[in-house]
């Protein structure tokens, strides 16, 4: 381990300014944030015309369930694996499905322009479980076409969306510099991407992206899609209304020979995804038409898509709008465990003929609702505890990644959003109560890539409260224990109390002196702002610059001496218990375990960051790099220049208190 020096701005900088340019999105001071309601349905919400994505609505928590779910009760636990278990899954397990046509404000201008608070924010989960998947793709994709440049040195250009009408999809131009955009976020924080092949028309293929993609991205490709929802082509007129299953797997196969006849395209074996149905079609009616067999020697993955609702009505619907659904009336349905079952059921044959063929099973795109959400649900603690619970319930059900989709301004979804363009200057990001699921899942899974799970059906599998057990390498290592209810009373919290072995298991006693715990917590589903994790937030919208902020709380309980443990779940909230002291059972992020990260080849200087800082450190240290940097005219409009040959752009582009310096080599 290198010697540790603390990195001050001046101190970070290089000698000569750079071409690379990281963007901050502090507030430079003085900036009036989003007012916060403090009563649901607020006056401020009944009257706010702004973005989606910053919309102040607060619903109604539904009210304590009759009966209410039991606060007190035992669950007995095998300290190894039990039948039913599902594969092994990664920390990557939920990660981020990106449209195409918001890149350049999510991730970053250009290659050399990155958004800092995206590169925490990936940071956050790589440095949870161990990597992050990202797909770059969408709607947007269908019409995207590579250009060699575009005018005043854009990397992507796309024609006025046509808000009349949901199936017009706007055209995309887009240069090869996203992909070294992608390619330089890669070079900084663990991520592997997802591209998508158009498919608008397959009679003039275009393949620039699988061309430029493997040439610049490589192994960092997870997969192409290719086919993004087609069983929606013809409802959207861009196929024959007869286009059918057996149509799509034609056109699949088209794809996959021009790929194959491509020459610029050196690898296709392994390397494409689908079907990406939407649920127009069954899954089972793709695999009836042989799509597997046919394709299996391209497969990378199978592949599906999902939104459990719509508010297309109130987007789209113009005199009908009046019967857009209403978000208070379909808010409870997202808060019991059966919401993600429900969906999970649809795929359990499908996962299950995955892995007779050894493929993995990607939920490619999904959220809360599409159309951009409900106002309330989607932006809400309530999303949070429901976006977890999905993912659990997919992962324990054999999908083996899940991708929540991230829109633009106009969305109330987004795990995260920037500013809008025009505040970019003086406003932060806001963070969306679905990216906390994130987190907690990346931590639920680890780093190993062995971690297994069971929905443990507990308190008499009551929907209100569900639990989960996740053996990693085979040995039970946590527990994620959910309570849906909201009440400020306090009545409603429980006390699960459980053992491990013993007993009339067959197996020796197990249970540990004492586990951690780590909660989700808000004062109720319908907060948007007041939520943390391990007491830690990213705060209100307009606040964050991509990292945690606060002290890190932990809570160690003592089991009892009958070898049971006590673990106490507010309500609402989500508890991640800590069973074992194996190697991969990590549950704290303020530790000094560090990485290397090379920011760039052929570097004069090899920068060497702790990434736990990333996730503790409070955001003030990091604004006083850039505020000094500010102040000696380094940077202006809150950008940050380096040299190329410098690998410098971490200490900005993380905005840690502290990082360590390689010697020159
Ligand atoms: C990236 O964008 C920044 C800001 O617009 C610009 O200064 C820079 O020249 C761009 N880089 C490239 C390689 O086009
Ligand atoms: C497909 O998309 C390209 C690029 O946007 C466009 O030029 C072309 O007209 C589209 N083709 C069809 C059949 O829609
Ligand atoms: C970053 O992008 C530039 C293109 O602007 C490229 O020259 C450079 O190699 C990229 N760096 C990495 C690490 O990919
Ligand atoms: C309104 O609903 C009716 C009946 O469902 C439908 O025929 C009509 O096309 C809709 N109008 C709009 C603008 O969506
Ligand atoms: C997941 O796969 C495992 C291993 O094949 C299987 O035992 C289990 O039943 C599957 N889970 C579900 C919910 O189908
Ligand atoms: C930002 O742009 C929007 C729409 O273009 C405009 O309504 C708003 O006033 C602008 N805000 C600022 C601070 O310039
Ligand atoms: C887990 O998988 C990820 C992504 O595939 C990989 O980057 C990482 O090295 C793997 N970790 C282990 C411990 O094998
Ligand atoms: C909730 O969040 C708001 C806005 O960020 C803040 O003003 C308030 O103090 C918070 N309340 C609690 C109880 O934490």
């Amino acid at each position: 381990m290198r010697p540790i020096h603390l990195c001050y701005a001046l101190q970070c900088l290089p000698v000569a300014w750079s071409s690379v340019t990281i963007y901050n999105q502090r507030p430079l001071g003085g900036v009036t944030t989003a007012a916060a309601p403090s009563a649901a349905v607020s006056g401020a919400a009944a009257t706010y015309t702004g973005a989606a994505a910053y919309d102040p609505t607060v619903l109604v928590a539904p009210p304590v369930p009759n009966p209410a779910p039991p606060a007190q009760f035992f669950q007995q636990l095998s300290s190894a694996p039990v039948p039913g278990i599902s594969v092994p899954q990664s920390g990557h397990f939920y990660g981020f499905s990106v449209e195409f046509s918001v890149i350049t404000q999510v991730l970053g201008l250009n290659s050399t322009h990155l958004q800092v608070p995206f590169l925490n924010l990936m940071s956050n989960v790589a440095k949870r479980g161990g990597s992050v998947r990202v797909r770059v793709g969408g709607n947007t994709q269908e019409t995207a076409t590579l250009f060699p440049s575009l005018a005043n040195k854009k990397i992507m250009q796309k024609q006025a969306q046509n808000t009349n009408n949901p199936t017009q999809t706007p055209e995309l131009l887009y240069t090869a510099d996203v992909l070294y955009m992608l390619a330089n976020i890669s070079a900084l924080v663990n991520v592997d991407w997802y591209l998508g092949v158009p498919m608008n028309d397959t009679t003039h293929l275009r393949l620039g992206i699988a061309e430029a993609g493997e040439a610049i991205l490589g192994n960092r490709i997870v997969g192409f899609q290719v086919g993004n929802e087609p069983d929606q082509y013809a409802l959207h007129q861009h196929r024959p209304a007869t286009y059918g299953p057996a149509d799509f797997s034609n056109e699949f196969g088209t794809v996959d020979a021009a790929l194959r006849a491509d020459s610029k395209v050196p690898v296709v074996d392994g390397k494409l995804i689908g079907p990406s149905l939407s649920g127009q079609w069954q899954p089972q009616q793709i695999w009836d038409v042989d799509f597997i067999p046919n394709h299996q020697k391209s497969l990378a993955a199978l592949s599906m898509s999902f939104y459990p609702n719509n508010n297309c009505a109130k987007v789209f619907g113009g005199a009908n709008a009046t019967n857009a659904v209403d978000p208070q009336t379909v808010f409870p349905s997202y808060l019991d465990h059966t919401a993600g079952q429900k969906i999970a059921a649809t795929y359990l044959s499908s996962t299950a003929l995955a892995q007779t063929v050894n493929l993995p099973f990607v939920m490619m795109e999904t959220n809360t609702a599409s159309c951009g959400g409900f106002p309330g649900v989607s932006n809400s603690f309530g999303s949070a505890l429901w976006a977890l619970d999905y993912g659990l319930q997919l992962a324990y059900s054999n999908f083996t990644n899940a991708l929540l989709h991230v829109g633009g301004q106009g969305v109330y979804y987004n795990p995260f959003t920037p500013p809008p363009t025009n505040q970019s200057t003086f406003r932060s990001w806001s963070i969306g109560p679905i990216y906390y699921s994130v987190l907690a899942v990346a931590e639920t899974f680890g780093t190993s890539n062995k971690s297994q799970i069971i929905d443990l059906q507990m308190n008499g599998n009551n929907i209100f409260t569900p639990g989960y057990a996740i053996y990693d390498s085979g040995t039970l290592a946590r527990l994620a224990l959910f309570n849906y209810v909201t009440d400020p009373t306090g009545a409603s919290a429980y006390t699960a109390s459980f053992a491990i072995g013993g007993g009339d298991t067959g197996q020796p006693n197990g249970t540990p002196a004492q586990v951690k715990v780590k909660y989700l917590l808000a004062p109720s589903v319908s907060t948007k702002d007041n939520i943390t994790w391990a007491g830690q937030t990213f705060g209100a919208a307009f606040q964050s610059d991509g990292r945690i902020t606060g002290t890190e709380q932990i809570q160690t309980v003592t089991c009892k001496s009958d070898n049971t443990c006590d673990i106490k779940v507010p309500a609402p909230g989500f508890a991640l218990v800590f069973l074992a002291d194996v190697a991969a059972d990590k549950e704290s992020y303020t530790d000094v375990q560090t990485f290397p990260t090379t920011a760039l080849t052929k570097t004069r200087n090899t920068l060497t960051i702790n990434p736990s800082l990333l996730a503790t450190s409070n955001g003030q240290a990091g604004a006083n790099f850039i505020e000094a940097g500010t102040s000696q005219g380094q940077s202006k409009s809150g950008a940050v220049r380096f040299l190329p040959h410098l690998t410098v752009v971490l200490c900005i582009a993380f905005g840690v208190a502290s990082v360590m310096w390689g010697t020159q080599t």
